[in-house]
């Protein structure tokens, strides 16, 4: 059985999850989710399709539903999410389902993994490492159940809670971080950045430029936080509020796994909407 899992991960913690559910399910293709990014071929030929994404603000990332408005499935493979969140995964999985059935397809299942938290935000939420640990150990845990479903492609209702309460919490929590919070308008670097690109290269949205003598932000930022938990030098800050607090990312995920571009990506998707 061949199975295809796109990803899209700021910190690791989807990727992680994605390849320990591949491992166990054998023959799977990992296709990271980059702006502007489309695989022109490969999907129609797989008999079960994941999409793994982390969680933001109890939806779906920006990114991820443009990519799932832009893709295009040919006929009629099981269709499976992932979501990765740091506690509650809200109606993530949900909106996945709607974005689906609204291009006429299907989410015959959603899985959700509660895994550390990448948000820096007014409150720190990481946890130590014994709470990290815990998570990774639950979250492993269900690897062979959840492979186990995508193989026999059990349908289930997707995991979470489409509740009016987490819908609105949702809206409102992004509202207060992008437009009063404005956490992607606050990112600059501190004295300590000594130019090496990482923040550039790993950006999903190519939103970063690094000069001789200066790293500028755009204003394509979904908030992923790849460049403030990737920077070598902890350098990428948010307004003041990120100095100090610890850095983040999957243990087992490196920089290298994190800048995969296989060659089966094309980089415009436009031609095939
Ligand atoms: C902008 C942003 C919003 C987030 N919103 C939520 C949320 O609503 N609920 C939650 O449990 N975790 C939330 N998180 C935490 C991430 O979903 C979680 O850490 C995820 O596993 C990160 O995955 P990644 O390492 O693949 O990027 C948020 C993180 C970010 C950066
Ligand atoms: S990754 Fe950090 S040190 Fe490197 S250019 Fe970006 S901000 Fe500077
Ligand atoms: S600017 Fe930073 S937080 Fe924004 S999309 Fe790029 S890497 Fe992610």
């Amino acid at each position: 059985m061949k199975t295809i899992i796109y990803y899209f991960t700021g910190t690791g913690n989807t990727l992680a999850v994605a390849r320990g559910i591949a491992e166990e399910l054998g023959d799977v293709q990992l296709i990271p989710i980059r702006k502007s990014v489309h695989p022109e071929e490969g999907h129609d030929e797989a008999d079960a399709i994941g999409i793994a994404f982390p969680v933001y603000f109890l939806n779906i990332p920006d990114i991820v539903r443009d990519f799932v408005e832009n893709i295009r499935f040919y006929d009629d493979s099981y269709v499976f999410g992932i979501a990765t969140c740091g506690e509650q995964p809200g109606g993530a999985l949900f909106r996945l389902k709607e974005l689906l059935e609204e291009k006429g397809n299907t989410l015959s299942a959603g899985f959700s993994f509660v895994m550390p938290e990448n948000y820096i935000g007014p409150v720190d939420l990481m946890g130590d490492a014994l709470h990290r640990e815990k998570k990774f150990a639950a979250a492993s845990e269900r690897y062979p159940e959840i492979a186990a479903k995508v193989r026999e492609q059990v349908v289930s209702v997707p995991e979470g809670t489409d509740s009016v309460l987490m819908k609105t919490g949702g809206r409102i929590m992004k509202t207060v971080m992008t437009s009063v919070y404005r956490t992607p308008c606050h990112l600059h670097t501190a004295k300590t950045c000594n130019r090496c690109g990482t923040c550039a290269q790993i950006c999903p949205t190519g939103n970063i430029t690094v000069s001789a003598d200066k790293v500028s932000w755009g204003k394509d930022c979904v908030q992923c936080y790849a460049c403030i938990h990737w920077c070598p030098k902890e350098a990428v800050d948010i307004g003041g509020r990120t100095k100090g607090k610890p850095r983040y990312h999957h243990p087992d995920v490196t920089l290298k796994d994190m800048l995969e571009k296989p060659d089966s990506i094309k980089e415009d998707y436009s031609k095939i909407r």
